[in-house]
């Protein structure tokens, strides 16, 4: 690049837009455009966007509202009031706490955005705050977004893709503002038991950080008891917020619709950040989602269901061609050790890819500690997932590239 294209790129280019980080994921894109112009018929298990039907429910609340003026307009930055009671009612049925839905609830345009903005609205740029590795790649730029740095977590096999919380160092915490969790966590797919809550809740009153726990395979679990909420534990209303997702909990991604619940004042300074930047959701998208939150609870656990049996059939045939992976109980993906002799994830996803079309997740396109995994996102029907895996068996089978 000439030195002209630099100058003028940085000048419109802010430091934080330059700090973050390139995505992995894009030379996975080319990798699968290379299989399709080869006119392989690719398998991507590379994204975790559900191809589950929403409700019906929420299907007819949104085709109604389309034909309604009201629904029209803008909506201001807090969300309509029977989502934030809908949210309400639905987060006491499902964790036995109650919240406040004026306080305590905010509609959200997708838990990434929420996320985003929670960092802004919480944090100055200069403090740090406390990240787990590997983790979910938009939160990468979301720090940089806030200009903000990042320590991180390791998550390893050996303490349950849990962190340890105990070996940050003291001149991070001293410039912490936050403690992120995610469980069921993507990309690892471990769960948090409510003793490790406790534990992390009193982490963050000792050091005096918003612990923001992004729970949004809530409802994608084989046992609800492995998914508590954090703010349900002594003490969580007071010092976290939980972010919530309509893309996973009712497979309406392209909708963009999350909530907030937890922390009043962190509520408050998001839902400030919000009100200056931005409107909210459109009102028919929320009308869907008031309907979904309202379908009873056994409801979503058939669709955790479906998941478990892709899960099921997929580590079957892993292990048939002699790839084992760990049996997770929650989210929608399956995290793998690469195969024996393979050490490089993205190396080994983009030459699967183009070889096979069949597309998988590098686990370095997570952060330093996925390197050494692969994640299978469980998106496709179980004879799809085996026809993948055969493809990887032959892949395997003819040898070293
Ligand atoms: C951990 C995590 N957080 C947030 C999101 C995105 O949620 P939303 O679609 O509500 O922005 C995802 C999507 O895969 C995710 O895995």
């Amino acid at each position: 690049m000439d030195a002209s294209v630099l100058t003028q790129a940085a000048r419109f280019t802010s430091r934080r837009v330059q700090a973050m980080p390139g995505s992995m994921f894009a030379a996975m894109d080319t990798a699968k455009d290379r299989a399709r112009l080869a006119g392989l018929d690719v398998i991507d298990l590379s994204i975790g966007a559900s191809d589950l039907r929403p409700p019906e429910a929420a299907l007819a609340a949104l085709r109604d509202a389309l034909y309604d003026p009201a629904t029209h307009g803008y909506c201001l930055h807090s969300g309509t009031r029977p989502l934030r009671t809908a949210v309400a009612a639905w987060y006491e049925a499902r964790f036995g706490v109650a919240v406040d839905a004026e306080r305590q609830v905010l509609p959200l345009i997708g838990a990434q955005e929420g996320f985003a903005n929670l960092l802004v609205a919480c944090a100055d740029p200069g403090d740090a705050v406390l990240l787990p590795d590997p983790a979910y790649p938009s939160y990468f730029g979301a720090v940089a977004a806030a200009g903000l740095e990042t320590v991180p977590l390791p998550l390893l096999a050996e303490r349950g893709f849990l962190p340890d919380l105990d070996a940050v160092d003291a001149t991070s915490l001293a410039r912490a503002r936050a403690l992120v969790l995610c469980y069921p966590n993507n990309p690892t797919a471990g769960i948090a038991t409510p003793a490790f809550f406790d534990q992390a809740l009193a982490f963050a009153e000792r050091h005096d950080l918003l612990l923001i726990h992004d729970f949004p395979y809530v409802d994608l679990v084989d046992d609800p008891a492995d998914a508590p909420s954090v703010l349900a534990r002594p003490g969580g209303l007071e010092r976290a917020v939980e972010l919530y997702s309509a893309s996973k909990s009712f497979h309406m991604g392209g909708f963009r619709l999350g909530w907030a619940i937890g922390q009043a004042e962190a509520i408050a300074a998001l839902t400030r950040l919000k009100g200056a930047i931005d409107f909210n959701q459109y009102l028919g998208i929320q009308r869907a989602v008031v309907a979904a939150l309202r379908e009873p609870l056994a409801a979503r656990r058939a669709d955790a269901a479906t998941f478990s049996e892709r899960r099921s059939a997929l580590l079957a045939a892993l292990a048939a061609i002699g790839w084992h992976a760990p049996v997770p109980r929650a989210s929608m993906y399956v995290w793998a050790p690469l195969p024996a002799g393979e050490r490089d994830s993205s190396l080994f996803c983009q030459a699967l890819a183009g070889a096979t079309g069949v597309a998988l997740a590098p686990g370095r396109g997570f952060g330093p500690s996925g390197e050494g995994y692969v994640r299978f996102a469980l998106v496709r029907e179980p004879e799809v997932l085996r026809e993948a895996v055969a493809r990887i068996g032959a892949f395997l089978d003819a040898g070293p590239r």
